[in-house]
């Protein structure tokens, strides 16, 4: 079956949700908590080593009740199924979805065009794991027979953001290799990491679903040029992968096949770290830990498909999101980790979510009379606390906010882990509570100030409150929670494109650019301009000159 197309706002529910909001908007969580003394445990969910308390977000249980049958009106479960079983949901690219088949058990079945599936993703993921041993072990040599000692990564978007996220992740449990990561056309990112690195000891992995982006060919020859100073075309066998759908061009990158990696169309880019894309991860800690980042996502997996709704953590926290965005106007959602670890989660998750559903034609091709995707971004804490939570506790604007904590440090450090914790808890807490006049006045009063100093300061130092936050608290960072947080937040981005009534997994919107670009570069490169606009025209004819 393909993706139902109905309008969410068609729906009973969202007239619901529609009263509903307009009797309870000025509702401040302080008084749905003082009036039910259970609600923290309520509005929690327990899962693995998870706890997701969302019991600090502007919701009752009438609210939750309508959310939930939003998402039943929209077809959510069957939706799931189409999901899982690689019916053509990418409808526009005519392509299936299936980074789930990638962490799949190994007798699990996943049919695509009548195949299993899940045979040929096991014969990669056991050739990632034998070229991994071989570099980490040693056994796998330069052309000067040398080990390797580091990994670069070049690729961008989905070909990037995801190994390169991950493998900060999980610096922890990193080995010897020392991993970086080329993205950026700027050439000055590509020369100042080939100035740190030795050619005979390092292993370059062209990363391209499609391999025909600019970005990442041009650097991959940069590369290839700077690595033929001092090796033989030879001895690029020995030193260059590569993961791609496009085998041909591969081989016209000179390539070995021993050294390819294969992936598939049913693989979005920004989905894609599961598959042979996350390489250079396997390569930096392990395969052993790649396969438990595996699990931890199939697990979430397994809970997505098999959990009520009502206990379900994707699909809660999509609702919350859906709740907020198209209910309370909020325009931005704020992820902030309290691990240095995780310091490109939100880069990461700005592509997942924005490529995914920043789109305004829903399925059945009309422009969306209503919101969809959220601008996301975020920084870890505590960090992003001295930075711009000024704004989240006292601007004008409506943020839902995402704290992701962990109970144990990965260094044992717990005096730093213990403030740090205290840190996360505290933020909700301030967040949801504000501080009224009333409180502010008694603190003033206790300051040696005058009564004029007293009215003058006392507005400034009010904290409205009624903050949403959403408090997602795992026992440790490892490969298997960090697998499992990852996908939370995937299928979370399946629910609202299904609500949403859009399609999540083409990226249209990304092509433009790039055929700009590709005319702007001949009008750079030939004496001749093209025809532009007269900004445009200006901007070209200073940067020529
Ligand atoms: O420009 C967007 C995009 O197509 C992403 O969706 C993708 O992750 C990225 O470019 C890289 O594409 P590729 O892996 O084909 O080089």
């Amino acid at each position: 079956m393909i993706l139902p197309k109905i309008n969410p706002t068609t729906t009973e529910a969202w007239k619901k949700l529609s009263e509903h909001y307009k009797k309870t908007k000025h509702v401040h969580l302080r008084e749905l908590f003082s009036s039910d003394l259970s609600r923290g445990k309520k509005f929690t969910l327990l899962w693995n080593d998870f706890i997701v308390d969302y019991s600090k977000n502007r919701i009752d249980e009438q609210a939750l009740s309508h959310l939930l049958q939003l998402a039943d009106e929209v077809g959510l479960k069957d939706a799931i199924s189409s999901y899982f079983n690689g019916e053509l949901i990418n409808q526009t690219e005519g392509r299936a979805v299936l980074h789930t088949a990638l962490r799949s058990k190994a007798d699990d079945q996943v049919f695509v065009d009548g195949g299993n599936i899940v045979k040929e993703v096991y014969q990669v993921k056991e050739k990632i794991k034998d070229f991994s041993r071989s570099v980490i072990s040693g056994e796998r040599k330069g052309y000067t027979n040398k080990p390797f000692t580091d990994i670069v990564n070049i690729g961008i978007g989905g070909s990037d953001l995801g190994p390169a996220m991950v493998t900060e992740a999980l610096k922890f449990y990193q080995n010897h290799l020392k991993t970086h990561f080329v993205s950026n056309v700027d050439g000055d990112h590509v020369h100042e990491i080939l100035k740190e690195l030795n050619p005979e000891t390092t292993l370059f992995v062209v990363v391209s679903k499609t391999f025909t982006t600019q970005e990442t060919l041009s650097n991959a020859l940069t590369i290839k040029k700077w690595f033929l100073k001092h090796g033989s075309q030879n001895d690029i066998a020995k030193h260059f992968a590569a993961v791609s759908t496009n085998t041909q061009k591969i081989q016209e990158f000179g390539i070995a096949d021993e050294n390819v990696f294969p992936m598939w169309d049913w693989v979005g880019g920004r989905f894609s770290l599961w598959s042979a894309v996350g390489l250079s991860i396997a390569l930096s800690v392990g395969y052993e830990n790649f396969e438990e980042l595996l699990q931890g996502a199939n697990q979430m997996d397994v809970h997505f498909k098999e959990a009520p709704f009502s206990e379900n953590i994707p699909v809660i926290l999509a609702l919350l999101s859906v709740w907020y965005n198209n209910f309370y106007g909020a325009e931005t959602e704020a992820i902030i980790p309290y691990t240095q670890y995780l310091n490109r989660f939100s880069a990461y998750l700005q592509q997942g979510i924005m490529e995914s559903n920043g789109k305004s034609v829903d399925r059945a091709g009309t422009r969306t009379q209503y919101e969809t995707g959220t601008i996301i971004w975020g920084e870890p804490g505590t960090n992003s606390q001295h930075a711009f939570f000024q704004l989240i506790h006292q601007g004008t604007k409506l943020i839902p906010t995402d704290f992701i904590g962990f109970k144990e440090p990965l260094h044992g450090d717990i005096d730093h882990h213990n403030k740090l914790m205290a840190n996360f808890f505290a933020q909700t807490e301030a967040l949801m509570n504000g501080k009224t006049s009333v409180e502010v006045r008694e603190e003033l009063e206790k300051q040696n100030i005058s009564e004029e100093e007293l009215e003058l300061l006392l507005p400034f130092k009010v904290f409205e409150g009624n903050k949403p936050t959403n408090t997602i608290l795992i026992k440790k960072l490892t490969p298997k929670t960090l697998g499992s947080l990852i996908t939370l937040y995937e299928h979370k981005i399946f629910v609202q494109g299904i609500v949403w009534n859009i399609f999540s997994y083409d990226q249209w919107g990304v092509e433009l650019g790039k055929q700009l670009a590709k005319n702007i570069l001949s009008d750079i490169e030939n004496p001749e301009i093209g025809k532009h606009d007269s900004s445009t025209l200006n901007l070209l004819q200073f940067f020529k000159n």
